[in-house]
């Protein structure tokens, strides 16, 4: 059977994921910090997903964590990071930057080395994360949260030169929403709103035909296209 962890289950693209891979046959282990979901979702097919509840920006035990429940598991095949928070913070309030890159920053980075480091020695696996079209541009409305999925995608493609490197069957897959309708959609001006249902469905394809980068749903790919043709004087118009 095959095994995977999903570092942020309890809601949104996460929980959808979970859902996705438990009916293809694969057991699930489910993070986020809210146990009362992960408890909720168990029970939809209590064989399928073990949990473990905890934060990521508690960085010294994410890998704690994360070995506990691969070993729950008895393996691990497929780790994905869903995990992420991000505000609009317009009185660029210190704190709210601080928080996004603690959880997008330092936990992201705390479960992809983990995640790396491990199947390296494994010598096979695969590490997908969703990012988000927002690291492409930078953001007057959410500074640290645009900014750190810039870190995320940076970092993603650092990890598929390592793994090409190295030349064993490890895949990196950086995943890029457009607007998907969760918790974390929250705000103005949204089109081309995915569920997360149809959302998890194409990451799942994705993650399946181990594509390095895609975008969610595929038509945002134009999106990114022309935001980087956007030139700097007009972009800062915006
Ligand atoms: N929705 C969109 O339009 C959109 C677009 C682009 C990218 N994304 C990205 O997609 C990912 C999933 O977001 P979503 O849309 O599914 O929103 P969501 O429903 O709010 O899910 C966020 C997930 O992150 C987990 N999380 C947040 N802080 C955490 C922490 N400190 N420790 C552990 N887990 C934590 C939450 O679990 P707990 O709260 O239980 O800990 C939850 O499971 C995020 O990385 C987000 O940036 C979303």
């Amino acid at each position: 059977m095959k095994k995977a962890i999903i570092v942020g289950a309890t809601s949104g693209i996460g929980r959808q994921l979970a859902i996705i891979l438990a009916e293809d046959g694969y057991q699930v282990g489910i993070t986020g910090r809210r146990e009362e979901l992960l408890i909720e979702l168990k029970a939809l097919k209590p064989e399928s997903f073990i949990i473990s509840a905890f934060d990521v920006t508690n960085i010294a035990n994410v890998p704690v964590n994360l070995v506990e429940l691969k070993e729950q598991l008895g393996g691990l095949d497929l780790l994905i990071m869903s995990s992420g928070t991000g505000k609009i913070n317009p009185a660029l309030d210190t704190d709210v930057e601080r928080y996004t890159n603690e959880v997008n920053v330092a936990g992201f980075t705390a479960v992809a080395d983990w995640g790396f480091n491990f199947f390296e020695q494994q010598a096979s696996g695969h590490f997908a994360a969703i990012t988000s079209i927002g690291g492409i541009r930078g953001s007057r409305q959410a500074p640290a949260y645009f900014a750190s999925k810039a870190y995320q995608i940076n970092y993603l493609e650092g990890l598929s030169q390592r793994a090409k490197k190295i030349k064993l069957p490890v895949y990196i897959t950086d995943i890029r929403p457009g607007f998907v309708n969760t918790a974390m959609a929250a705000g103005e001006n949204m089109f081309w709103m995915a569920t997360a249902e149809k959302a998890s469905k194409q990451i799942f394809d994705a993650i399946q035909n181990k594509k390095e980068v895609v975008y969610v749903t595929k038509r945002w790919r134009l999106v990114a296209f022309i935001f980087r043709l956007v030139p700097r004087f007009l972009y800062k118009r915006m």
